[in-house]
């Protein structure tokens, strides 16, 4: 544990270089991941969702986050509100899985709460001298919705994602993803840590040898370029090969250049997508425990209603690629354990230099 703060600390201080992959310590080690839940999970934003599945008021779903349990709701003036979902009697979960209600009743002693968190029944309660229902109301998490997706912040402490992501906006403006519906979304536990994937789908380099059928024939390694993040973000383009089918409908404001590539970006430390000219991709990540990460997935798209072949079409090919992706990760995550295990360089810049960004990032709030 020690060794791996101190290699973060000389990491972020800039006595290392920059060249090499992390230790198996930073992927393997239990202290380290409670680190990165006080530190990291607790204080940033996390993407915990699609506000498509709130679509309408009354419509929930519920999660969790490093250990706290979430109530997401649409209420009466159509906002998405993140809420405790635990109950403020004696402490029951409150709501499970998804669906559309109004009152989400605890199902303990039958307190009852409005889609805003409000307690608005508590049985026999009046027999209570002193009770005051205004006063028992769903802790409100804070949250903001960004192009669709549902973030929370668990601490209330980071600064406003909206400004955080000032530099990714015209980057990924013309995709219009706001305008997107959600046409399929999945939860899934794979056996790696949840920092293998978050780097795994940001870096280019793996997309000939791990996905020669998938994805190499249109996004090749050799055509991917990095851009630039400031911080909070990174991103690539994987660009099309000419000879690739034009991916459509695309939104009309795509210029002829956006039609030619997937943007793939990480929002960090736990939001991963790639917005393609006719689909989103999107991977929300939790950590579960250092060997295992849960994945809150989905696709998006501009038609309205998707026929079922279609839809299928699409979920295949996405399954595809994760199957391939999944296969190294749960194997990579054996061989991070190895004491001998030595982390070797990193590729280019455009295939591998977003690596080195996450590494940034989390370097700065691990040791902060
Ligand atoms: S714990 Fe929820 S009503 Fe008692
Ligand atoms: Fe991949």
């Amino acid at each position: 544990m020690t060794a791996i703060l101190d290699h973060l600390n000389a990491f972020a201080a800039g006595k290392i270089a920059r060249s090499h992959a992390m230790p198996g310590a930073f992927y393997t080690d239990p202290a380290l991941l409670e680190i990165e839940k006080e530190k990291v999970f607790r204080r940033e934003w996390i993407c915990i969702g699609h506000a498509d599945e709130v679509k309408t008021p009354g419509d929930y779903f519920t999660t969790d986050l490093v250990g706290e349990p979430l109530l997401v709701t649409r209420n009466a003036a159509g906002e998405v509100n993140v809420l405790s979902n635990v109950c403020r009697h004696r402490g029951n979960i409150v709501a499970e899985g998804r669906g559309k209600r109004n009152l989400h009743v605890c199902a303990y002693h039958a307190w009852s709460y409005d889609r805003d968190g409000r307690l608005v029944r508590a049985p026999l309660m009046e027999q209570v001298a002193d009770f005051d229902a205004a006063a028992c109301s769903l802790p409100r998490i804070r949250s903001t919705v960004w192009q669709k997706f549902i973030f929370v912040n668990l601490d209330g402490s980071a600064s406003p994602l909206e400004g955080r992501l000032a530099a990714l906006e015209p980057q990924v403006r013309n995709y219009h993803n706001e305008e997107r519906h959600l046409y399929f979304e999945r939860e899934e536990v794979w056996a790696t840590n949840w920092k293998c994937l978050a780097e795994n789908f940001m870096e280019g380099y793996h997309l000939d040898a791990t996905h020669p059928q998938t994805l190499k024939p249109v996004t090749p390694t050799g055509l991917c370029e990095r851009v630039p993040g400031n911080g909070f973000f990174s991103a690539y383009k994987a660009h099309y090969t000419p000879e690739s089918e034009q991916r459509r409908p695309f939104h009309p404001d795509l210029t002829p250049a956006e039609q030619r590539y997937s943007f793939l970006f990480s929002v960090f430390p736990a939001f991963v997508v790639t917005y393609m000219p006719h689909l989103t991709v999107y991977l929300c990540l939790r950590p579960v425990d250092t060997d295992h990460v849960a994945i809150r997935w989905g696709i998006a798209g501009h038609a309205e209603t998707i026929p079922a072949e279609a839809l299928a079409a699409h979920v295949k090919f996405a399954d595809d690629f994760n199957a391939e992706d999944r296969v190294k990760l749960e194997t990579l995550q054996r061989g991070l354990k190895s004491r001998f295990y030595r982390p070797g360089p990193l590729a280019a810049d455009d295939l591998e230099g977003t690596i080195r960004d996450f590494y940034d990032y989390m370097a700065r709030l691990l040791t902060a």
